[in-house]
């Protein structure tokens, strides 16, 4: 069974308000930390190897240590809950049912970076979570947690909680912080990085909320027990939220030492997809890393069996492995269709292009009609190549992540599924009246 220290207290019956909380020894990593320093807080923080919970993995301490600290400038520490990835919503269920673990992670992050104001900006589709944060955040204030003079240490920190008007690229966290300042959520060019010019052109760390709400535990067993748990590189516990074809869809915290294949079966986790359907494929870091086929899912291209982990989904490299990204895990059974599939996301990332560049502005769009030309019974052959060559030019070739992830799907599906794309044109009469997959074969 997977270590427990976000959801340990996820069952107690009013955990979500402070009163509970504190019973069950909330705030005291918070009383902790505030009694060392900032430089001590960030020791634990990079003992730990804490990576970034929002997709890309990055070493929080490292990103904490670039920040920059020019004299009379001040700072800020930016939770991103802007969590639209599709398949995502792990921190949904942390914002909902235990705030106070958000809270008094930024509250220790907010200390350790000098940031006195601090926001969290929350996507607009979650429109009954900014109240739950409200008012954790003034609870915590009436009792001496946020506001001036926090426990007589002189430090003062306001949180404001800021909704988003529901775009995705909202979430990148430079067109987050166009948001924040009240402008169209476009990406900026990087470098320059939040860490030295962020919220109105000041050093910002942005952080997901998973990331700002791990540091809770961390401060509480110390960095050093905290990378004891899980494996390598990947350690501490991670969130994942699982859904489509299993039989126990939710939000799992796990250690990063299971198999994908104990995730996907055991009864502790998704357990099993519904019917005694096959295993056909699965999106394991949400919707924008590339989509495994079962066989690669199972074991890594060495033939050891794959872990749900950083290094061991990402085995093999973009060619044959994926990611952990978002720990947005999708389970496709053999009845699903992996180009209607892919059509969705082409669909929706082309929606979602702020359009600054022109490959992901255009090549989004054309993706998406030659996709659903070929869904829909019209595709030629040489769709399916020219489908490859454009996300070929997309990736890379972008402003902001959003281009990559709209190639990574469309690549990874020819890659691993090209015959169900050639059976699409083949055979299009069929395609207009049943999904199929393997099983179809
Ligand atoms: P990134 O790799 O560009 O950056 C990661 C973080 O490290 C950023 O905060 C960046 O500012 C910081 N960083 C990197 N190098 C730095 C340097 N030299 N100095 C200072 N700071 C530095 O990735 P990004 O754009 O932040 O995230 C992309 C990921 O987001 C994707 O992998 C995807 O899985 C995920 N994603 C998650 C979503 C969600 O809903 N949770 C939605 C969409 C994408
Ligand atoms: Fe906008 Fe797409 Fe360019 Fe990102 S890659 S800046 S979403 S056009």
């Amino acid at each position: 069974m997977s270590k427990k220290l976000l959801l340990k207290d996820a069952h107690i019956e009013g955990i979500r308000y402070f009163e509970t909380y504190r019973k069950q020894g909330g705030y005291t990593a918070a009383e902790k930390a505030l009694k060392m320093t900032p430089d001590e807080i960030l020791e634990e923080v990079k003992a730990s190897g804490l990576r970034g919970r929002g997709g890309a993995g990055f070493p929080t301490g490292m990103k904490w240590s670039f920040l920059a600290k020019p004299e009379g400038v001040p700072r800020h520490l930016v939770v991103n809950a802007d969590e639209s990835e599709p398949g995502t919503f792990k921190d949904r269920y942390l914002m909902e049912f235990l705030p106070h673990v958000l809270i008094e992670g930024m509250l220790i992050s907010s200390f350790c970076l000098g940031s006195n104001v601090s926001y969290i900006y929350i996507r607009g589709e979650y429109s009954w979570i900014p109240d739950i944060l409200e008012e954790a955040i003034e609870e915590a204030k009436a009792a001496g947690f946020l506001g001036k003079n926090i426990l007589g240490t002189g430090f003062d920190c306001e949180i404001y909680v800021q909704r988003g008007g529901g775009a995705y690229i909202c979430g990148e966290e430079t067109a987050l912080l166009e948001s924040l300042e009240g402008k169209r959520g476009n990406p900026r060019l990087k470098p320059p990085f939040p860490a030295v010019k962020g919220l109105w052109e000041r050093p910002t760390v942005v952080n997901n909320v998973e990331s700002i709400a791990a540091v809770v535990p961390i401060i509480d067993i110390g960095g050093a027990e905290y990378a004891k748990i899980g494996v390598g590189r990947s350690t501490g516990t991670k969130l994942i939220s699982a859904c489509g074809n299993i039989n126990k869809p939710g939000v799992y915290e796990i250690d990063m030492t299971i198999t994908v294949e104990e995730f996907i079966y055991s009864d502790e986790y998704c357990g099993g997809i519904p019917n005694g359907k096959r295993l056909k494929a699965c999106i394991p870091g949400g919707s924008s890393v590339p989509i495994v086929p079962a066989n690669l899912l199972l074991k890594t291209v060495n033939g050891e069996p794959r872990y749900m982990n950083y290094e061991s989904l990402a085995d093999g490299g973009f060619a044959t492995g994926t990611m952990m990204g978002s720990g947005g895990f999708i389970v496709l059974d053999e009845d699903q269709c992996v180009v209607e599939h892919t059509m969705t996301l082409a669909r929706f990332y082309n929606h979602e292009s702020c359009g600054q560049c022109t490959p992901c502005r255009e090549g989004t769009g054309w993706m998406y009609k030659i996709l659903k030309k070929i869904e829909n019974g019209q595709g030629k052959m040489e769709d399916i190549d020219l489908l490859w060559d454009i996300q070929r030019k997309i990736e890379g070739n972008t402003i902001c992540p959003l281009g990559d992830a709209a190639a990574w799907p469309v690549a990874a599906a020819i890659r691993h599924f090209r015959d169900e794309f050639e059976w699409h044109v083949k055979k299009p009469e069929l395609c207009l009246t049943q999904n199929y997959g393997l099983a179809n074969y």
